[in-house]
């Protein structure tokens, strides 16, 4: 089939690069000229397992970057994948989902042939019919019979996308019309996963219900945890044992410092906005955020109870980025914990395999090293902020800190003396 893609940044790409291997015809229509210019080269502008690879197979044969609306008006199928970030209040910016819908439309002002316009974007239930479909059909002048709509979300996780594109655990298709539907099933033809058809509202809704319920979940094991941490219990024995029985199942139980990340922090906070607008107190949401909020503050403590004031001693952070396999800082638990040692006059000396200049963009002036046993050289304690697997192995490294004071904030470690912060 012919697609367009609109937005090549992470999802937008992923998304393309997954489409054009499976055989697919794709345009990504990115306004960044440089990152329009590496794509084409077989550069991914973002780092991703896989992506490298598959990128440079398809480039400049079935897969084709631009910076304008030319040349889709043939096009089957539109995805827009642009961002939505919060906006100040929490609620989504749909600025340019607005924008790309308009030039979509704008684009397709002369086609004949029935097309499907597909909103990847993560949005606020009701946005594809409340923005996406007026803009569309004002812009192009075209029917509401002649274009279909259809909502799409996506549920990959940073660092494994190109894997959670290729093993779905579920297709979720919301439409305007069975026809709409079908042309994307259409786009899925070959995947084994189960397909879900539903109204473009319910599928929007899905998107934030599942984020929302796997953060719901880790906050659950950081309650729990923190409790488990003043009984002498360990936490990971506990959630171990609740996620055998099949209907609470072991994922998302890892307690710590808390999820960070572009999506969990963002899709929570914009669905409490949508329910406070809709004169609803959504409790249970405004937990989950809350209890997040407080995990830094929780290793902090730890860290003091064991060697007092921080003020002019010497913390190693192991790990920057939000979770392992990225280099990805955004809302990193690692930022409010790196704050509060600063504020209380902490030396703090960082490592992440990937993420350094990343955190540099927010700390300049913290030091930074370049394997992790520099960043431990003379440290009066140690905090682990990352799961990166190869902290597994780097035991003999803490041979080489002031005094061993090792507090892991994930679960990632495989030493004696050892202190998570919830065990
Ligand atoms: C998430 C969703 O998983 C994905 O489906 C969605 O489309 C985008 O948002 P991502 O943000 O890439 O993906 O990361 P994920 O692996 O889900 O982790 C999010 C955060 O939760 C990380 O900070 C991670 O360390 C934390 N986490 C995860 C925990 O603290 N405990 C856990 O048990 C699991």
């Amino acid at each position: 089939m012919e697609i367009t893609v609109v937005g090549g940044g992470y999802v937008g790409l992923v998304t393309s690069v997954c489409f054009a291997d499976m055989g697919h015809r794709v345009r990504i229509i990115e306004i960044d000229p440089q990152k329009v210019e590496l794509i084409n080269k077989g550069i991914p502008p973002i780092y991703e397992d896989n992506l490298e690879e598959i990128l440079k197979k398809n480039i400049g044969k079935n897969l084709t970057a631009q910076s304008d609306y030319q040349f889709i008006e043939k096009s089957d199928v539109f995805f827009i994948c642009v961002g939505t970030p919060p906006q100040e209040d929490g609620s989504a910016n749909l600025r340019y989902l607005s924008q790309a819908a308009e030039s979509i439309g704008q684009a397709l002002r002369d086609s004949t042939i029935f097309q499907v316009i597909t909103v990847k974007s993560t949005v606020p239930p009701g946005t594809t019919e409340s923005v996406v479909i007026p803009a569309v059909i004002k812009s192009s002048g075209r029917t509401k019979d002649s274009i279909g709509f259809c909502m799409n979300p996506e549920f990959l996780r940073e660092g494994r996308a190109i894997k959670d594109f290729k093993n779905p655990d579920r297709i979720v298709i919301g439409g305007n019309s069975d026809i709409a539907i079908q042309v994307v099933r259409d786009v899925y033809s070959g995947f084994s996963a189960p397909t879900i058809t539903t109204s473009l509202k319910a599928a929007e809704m899905i998107k934030y219900a599942s984020n929302s319920f796997l953060a719901m979940k880790i906050s659950f094991a950081n309650e729990i945890g923190n409790l488990c941490k003043k009984l002498g219990i360990n936490v990971y024995d506990v959630m171990n044992g609740i996620g055998y029985d099949h209907r609470i199942n072991p994922y998302f139980l890892n307690a710590g410092l808390g999820f960070g990340g572009s999506c969990f922090p963002k899709d929570v906070m914009a669905l409490i906005r949508l329910a406070e607008k809709n004169d609803l107190d959504p409790l249970l949401l405004q937990s989950v955020i809350a209890v997040n909020e407080k995990q830094p503050n929780k290793i902090i403590s730890l860290l003091k109870e064991r060697i007092g004031s921080v003020s002019g001693k010497r913390i190693a952070i192991l790990g920057l980025a939000f979770k392992d396999n990225t280099d990805d800082v955004r809302d990193s638990r690692a930022i409010p914990v790196i704050q509060s040692l600063l504020d209380e006059g902490a030396d703090v000396v960082a490592y992440d395999p990937m993420a350094i200049a990343s955190m540099k963009i927010y700390y300049p002036d913290i030091q930074y090293r370049n394997t992790a046993g520099d960043a431990l050289d003379g440290a009066d304690a140690c905090l682990v902020l990352t799961e990166w697997p190869e902290f597994r192995d780097i035991d003999t490294c803490f041979d080489r800190m002031k005094s061993r004071v090792i507090i892991e904030g994930r679960k990632i470690l495989s030493i004696e003396g050892v202190e998570g912060i919830c065990w």
